[in-house]
């Protein structure tokens, strides 16, 4: 495939998101590619999604390289000429970038098999969106990558431009989890509040209340986000309703810290709803760990990126989720942030990702995963 051609195939993909786990378009056009090149595949034991396997002539470490391949449910807005065709949906995060960037990965790889010491397995994820442990979780454990010595992974960055990549050892995105409280009183007439147990005061003042677990129970040296972000109660003005819902996000990027915070909110929310003599119910949907990145591989892709001539810059934290954490569970690796420019954060209706970083992008993880196979 030339440059033209592989950006050609994102910007296709562009125009065809799909939501996780309904990825058949994207992995029949990956598939098509990749076996017009020979590219020999495993078993994923996914109805979408890949995993494909480059090995070379001589004895060496089996190197993962991970992309994602779904889109969001957002209403692109871009005026790109390649914008998304489906309505409602648009790779808002630049997961079509990712599968290009990998597919192209591993085409340069094919080329250049007689050179690899060592396997390349190249997984082409799906359903990274998903709250409840996507693609990731399921992937990671998979028999077919059960070799992997090391991950890596790229994402889109919009803080930088084409040409840069940001490399940084250590945590570097949250893990992202889900809680969910329900507050049950007792209906009455709103004229008659004493007659029944008012759960509103009790979900106002826990979502208050909340915040005191980030301000005043942890060193203020550790990142941690609570956000209470969809909050109902009632039908109506005249009537005390019998239950309150809150539900939010908690992210750290420890995991003792986790831990003890999901502990702490779950207590609270208890000792709160019995203050107002409610009941508290409350669970959890617990996300990927947090992604963190292994120090000397992160030097290696630095010394790749700097003899390919690429801008290294430290990359920030985020408090964003990303299920690569899943495969780090595995085998160490690095969670690479490919500069895209464009200005308009990832999950933004505007959000585009510069088609002339992918040729390069392409390049550098095939080269990284090329060294790292036949390194010691
Ligand atoms: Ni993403």
């Amino acid at each position: 495939m030339t440059e033209q051609q592989l950006i050609a195939f994102f910007q296709d993909l562009h125009r065809h998101p799909e939501l996780g786990y309904e990825e058949t378009r994207t992995t029949q056009k990956v598939r098509q590619a990749l076996e017009q090149a020979g590219i020999d595949l495993l078993p994923s034991g996914l109805r979408t999604g890949l995993i494909a396997v480059i090995r070379g002539k001589k004895p060496g470490k089996t190197i993962g390289l991970r992309a994602d391949m779904d889109a969001l449910p957002v209403q692109e807005e871009t005026g790109l000429p390649y914008a998304s065709e489906e309505k409602g949906k648009m790779h808002a995060c630049g997961h079509d970038f990712h599968t290009t960037c990998m597919l192209g990965a591993a085409l340069l790889l094919k080329e250049r098999e007689n050179e690899l010491a060592g396997t390349v397995k190249i997984v082409f994820q799906p359903g990274e969106e998903l709250s409840d442990g996507g693609g990731g979780k399921f992937l990671a454990a998979s028999p077919a990558l059960a070799d992997v010595q090391e991950y890596y992974a790229g994402h889109t960055y919009p803080g930088f431009p084409a040409g840069t990549l940001g490399i940084k050892e250590g945590p570097v995105m949250a893990a992202p989890d889900t809680f969910t409280v329900r507050i049950l009183g007792k209906g009455a007439h709103a004229g008659n509040p004493h007659l029944g147990i008012d759960p509103i005061p009790a979900a106002a003042t826990l979502t208050l209340s909340l915040q005191t677990l980030i301000t005043r129970n942890k060193d203020a040296f550790e990142p941690a986000v609570l956000s209470v972000t969809h909050l109902q109660a009632g039908t109506t003005w005249n009537v005390v309703p019998e239950e309150a819902l809150l539900e939010g996000t908690l992210r750290t990027l420890r995991e003792d810290l986790r831990l003890r915070l999901r502990q702490q909110l779950e207590a609270m929310a208890h000792s709160i709803a019995q203050a107002h003599g409610c009941q508290a119910l409350v669970s959890f949907t617990v996300g990927p760990p947090p992604v963190i990145n292994d120090a000397a591989l992160c030097a290696a892709a630095r010394e790749t990126a700097l003899r390919l001539g690429f801008r290294v810059d430290r990359q920030d934290n985020t408090m964003g989720g990303e299920d690569f954490s899943e495969y780090l569970a595995y085998a160490p690796g690095a969670f690479i942030r490919i500069g895209t420019g464009g200005g308009f954060p990832n999950h933004h209706p505007r959000f585009t990702a510069d088609p002339a970083a992918l040729p390069g992008a392409a390049r550098f993880f095939a080269e990284l995963a090329l060294e790292r196979a036949g390194s010691k």
